[in-house]
Order: C-alpha cells, then sequence, then structure tokens
C-alpha cells in the first residue's frame, strides 16, 4: 500500500519533527492512549482468534519511505484483540500487572529527554530521582543506610544479580560443590538465575515445604547440616515471600535464624508479594525479612507498574556492588569516585539503562504512598471474599486460605476426574471474556489460581467473577 509519509521532512530531516508536527504526533497518540484506557473496563479480557490478514500487513512494513502515523496506530489497535488483555480488571490469571498510565506517561518522558543515567555524573537530578524511589523501597523493609538496590527489567534479573551477589559473597571463584537451597515451591528463574550464574544442576537444592506449601526451617537445618558433612557447600537460601502457584509466604524469620546460624546469604524473592509490605497483614506474614541479605521486589506487579520494572534491594549495598563492579579507561573523565549519588551501574548487569526511576517516582509523587497501600488492602480483602464464597460453593474444595491476593481452588473428587473437571471450569469461565485465569498443578492435582493485582479490579468484577464459577461449576457437575 502506498502511503502519505506523516514526516516527510520539510527541512530535509524526517528524523526532526517540527514543533508543529510533534504536536500533531502527540495530540494523536494521546488520543489514542485515552480512547483506550477509557475502553479497557468493558473490553473483552480474551480474545480465541488470530487476524491473519493483520500479521501479514505487519510484515509487510517497513521499507525506505517512511509510512503514515496513523495507519502504524491503526495495526496496533487492530493488533490488541488478540490473546488476553493484561490491563483488563477481569485479568487475574498468572501474576497480573495493570499498568499505571502516570508510569506510561513518566515512560515518554523519561524516553524524550533520554539521558544516561547507568552512572549519576551525566544526570545527577535523573539519578537522584531514581535513588529516591531505591531508598524508599530499602526503608519499606527496614533496610539501614548502607542497603542498596538497583532497578531492573523484572523479577528473574533481579533474582539472577541476587544469586550473583551470593555467590560473589560466600563461595567467590571456586563454585564447586555449591548449595542453593529452595522448596520446589519457588519460581522457575531462581533456578534460571543459578544456572546463568554458572551453577550446576546439583546446586539446587529442595527443601520439604508443610502443609500450607512454606519451607519447613527444621527441614533446612538438616539439609544444611547433612551437606555439610558431605564436605558440600552450603552457600545461599531462598526464601519466597508469595509464590506464584499459591500466594504462599515461607516462614522468613525462622528462615533467617538458620541462614544466620548457619553463614547463609538469604535471598527473599518477593517478586509478587513484597509490596504487601505496606499493608498490616502483608507485613505480619513477612516477618524477618529486614534480615534478608537480598530482597527481589517487582514493583510491575504489585505496584501496578507497566512491565519492565523489577528491583533488587540489598541489606549491605558494598557486597552488591562488589559482585557486579569493574571500571574501564574510556569512563576516566567521569568523577566516579567518591559515591554521594549511586552509580546504578555498578550494582547491575546493566551499563546503560533506561531510566526506571521516574516510571516509580511520578506514581507515588503524583498518587501517594497511601493510595498504593489502600489498593493492596483492596486486594487482599476481595481475595478473602473471593475465597469465603469459594468455600461455600458445592463442588468445589480450597485446600489453603488465600495466599495474598491468590485464591487456588479446584473441582473436589478423585485426581483423574477433578482434574479434568477443573480444566472445563476453566474453558467455561474463560469463555466468558469477563475474567481471564491460569491453572497450576501441585502434587499432580490441578488448581484454577485467579490471582487479584490489576489496579482497575474492584468488588463488581470479583462478584461477576464468582458467579461464573459457580455457574461453570454447576454445569460441570450436571454433566457428569
Ligand atoms: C515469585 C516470583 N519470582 C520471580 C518472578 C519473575 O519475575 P519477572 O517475570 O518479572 O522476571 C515472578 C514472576 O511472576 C514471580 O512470581
Amino acid at each position: 500500500m502506498t502511503e502519505t509519509p506523516d514526516l516527510p521532512g520539510g527541512s530535509g530531516l524526517p528524523l526532526e519533527p517540527s514543533e508543529a508536527d510533534l504536536h500533531d504526533l502527540l495530540t494523536r497518540a494521546s488520543g489514542f492512549v485515552e480512547d483506550l484506557v477509557s475502553g479497557l473496563r468493558d473490553a473483552p479480557v480474551s480474545w480465541p482468534d488470530l487476524d491473519e490478514g493483520l500479521h501479514a500487513e505487519i510484515r509487510a512494513t517497513i521499507d525506505e519511505q517512511g509510512g503514515s502515523f496513523d495507519r502504524g496506530l491503526s495495526l496496533m489497535e487492530r493488533g490488541l484483540p488478540e490473546g488476553f488483555n493484561t490491563a483488563s480488571p477481569g485479568f487475574m490469571a498468572y501474576i497480573p500487572g495493570g499498568g499505571l498510565i502516570s508510569a506510561g506517561i513518566a515512560d515518554l518522558v523519561a524516553c524524550a529527554i533520554n539521558r544516561y543515567v547507568g552512572v549519576s555524573p551525566p544526570a545527577p537530578g535523573m539519578v537522584e530521582i531514581e535513588w529516591r524511589v531505591v531508598r524508599w523501597l530499602c526503608d519499606l523493609f527496614g533496610y539501614l543506610p548502607e542497603s542498596r538496590g538497583v532497578l531492573t527489567s523484572g523479577g528473574s534479573m533481579a533474582n539472577f544479580s541476587a544469586i550473583v551477589a551470593a555467590r560473589n559473597d560466600r563461595l567467590g571463584e571456586d563454585l564447586r560443590g555449591a548449595r542453593i537451597y529452595v522448596t520446589d515451591q519457588a519460581h522457575h528463574s531462581i533456578r534460571k538465575a543459578a544456572r546463568l550464574a554458572g551453577f550446576g544442576a546439583e546446586a539446587i537444592r529442595i527443601v520439604p515445604r508443610d502443609e500450607r506449601l512454606r519451607m519447613q526451617p527444621e527441614a533446612l537445618s538438616h539439609a544444611i547440616v547433612e551437606d555439610r558433612r558431605a564436605r558440600l557447600r552450603p552457600a545461599c537460601v531462598v526464601a519466597s515471600a508469595g509464590t506464584t502457584n499459591t500466594g504462599a509466604v515461607d516462614p522468613i524469620e525462622p528462615i533467617a535464624d538458620v541462614a544466620r546460624e548457619q553463614d547463609l546469604w538469604l535471598h527473599v524473592d518477593a517478586a509478587y508479594g513484597g509490596f504487601f509490605q505496606m499493608t498490616k497483614r502483608g507485613a505480619a506474614s513477612f516477618q524477618g525479612i529486614e534480615r534478608a541479605d537480598s530482597i527481589t521486589l517487582d514493583p510491575h506487579k504489585c505496584m501496578f507498574l507497566p512491565y519492565g520494572t523489577g528491583a533488587l534491594v540489598a541489606r549491605d549495598g558494598e557486597k552488591l556492588r562488589r559482585a557486579h563492579m569493574e571500571t574501564a579507561d574510556y569512563l576516566q573523565d567521569l568523577d566516579l569516585g567518591e559515591e554521594t549519588i549511586p552509580n546504578f551501574g555498578e550494582y547491575s548487569a546493566e551499563f546503560t539503562r533506561s531510566f526506571r526511576g521516574l516510571r516509580v517516582w511520578l506514581p507515588l509523587m503524583l498518587h501517594g504512598v497511601a493510595a498504593f497501600r489502600d489498593a493492596l488492602n483492596e486486594k487482599l480483602d476481595l481475595a478473602e471474599h473471593m475465597h469465603a464464597a469459594l468455600t461455600e460453593t458445592p463442588g468445589l474444595e480450597l485446600p489453603w486460605a488465600a495466599g495474598l491476593t491468590v485464591v487456588p481452588f479446584r473441582v473436589a473428587g478423585e485426581p483423574d476426574v477433578a482434574n479434568a473437571a477443573t480444566r472445563q471450569v476453566l474453558d467455561r469461565v474463560n469463555a466468558s471474556r469477563r475474567v481471564f485465569f491460569s491453572t497450576t498443578t501441585i502434587d499432580r492435582l490441578l488448581y484454577i489460581r485467579p490471582c487479584i493485582v490489576v489496579h482497575r479490579t474492584h468488588r463488581d468484577r470479583i462478584d461477576e467473577a464468582i458467579d461464573l464459577i459457580r455457574e461453570a461449576t454447576g454445569a460441570v457437575h450436571s454433566q457428569k
């Protein structure tokens, strides 16, 4: 298709839009975003079909001449009703995010100014903003002034840096016989991080869990003692503050006791649950978390920020820095000596990095911390409400209390039949396109696990979800 380019570059510089062209682009982009956000409530949460024609059209884009902005927006718009809508109030699969629009606006500004924030001298004011965010995260967990942290692309990268820091601090260069302790409920990014950090698969030792799927501290202690006797090298224990499967929180205080007695690095993977620390209920279940050597957080989950926003905080910032620090001659013109504002590139695998600080700082600054705390309390209430309603629903089984905001349930009965019936309930509920759930398997039993995290999800949608689950359960039972 021949198009009239929107930015013909009358001045001969098509990459530098005139003021009028820029204004026009921004106006059209903001109209697009406004329509999108205002339509989220009523839009379906999932779409079964793929628009093959659209995919062919997208593959045919990009050529020597520029194209029309409206066509670009229209291709994006047509691409949206595919897959599932993670920004919808009905999205409760996996660990949702939501995507605060104030963070989206911050991203536009961050990309437009495009200042370099890998180290502080090129943009001290911008790095100060990011540092304020990291300090706020450290304070949330009672970390002292020597703590540091870094914003990452997500929880996986944060877990990776934590494992690297633990390795550097407890093992040095020699990884032989090293052991990292987790339960089978830990997120798979821990295994990935260990592999990327140079550990063999045998380095991961699975610690038994209790009936609530939480690590057993006595079993951890026993495993460490046994491994030391076998001349292995226990180095690190990873506790979960909200597992992905069920939201189970490992007992951090007694695990911290074991870690201290046995001289292990304690990492807490709080990618899902960490921000519930802002609430009384969350903080009570994370008791002892301030003793962790490092904590992974994912603002793109329970701070409702757009994807690509993770964080790692470390109790002793110098240990995190030592694990990642490198220098080079071509950096000699930058004054990186005395750290007044952290050079985040020294604390992370990334050097050049996007200005993630702004997308966390602007929403916090603009909405205030209380807005986040209130939203998280609301989600905890919603999870309790859904749990109570499903517990009263004949034919369903809920073996555990709601784990933070995850409400795992299954159709009761013998595994084979019940697993098939649970899958049918899921398919029926998801076919409504008003809510969208995903499943997990624990001890060979299939569970549907609504996870209530999108900031736009409120009581009306949860009640609708409960009705849909009840209807689907009734229909599946009547078929038996
Ligand atoms: C407990 C936990 N840890 C780590 C991760 C990985 O985070 P990301 O997907 O941001 O890399 C997740 C993601 O769901 C998670 O739930």
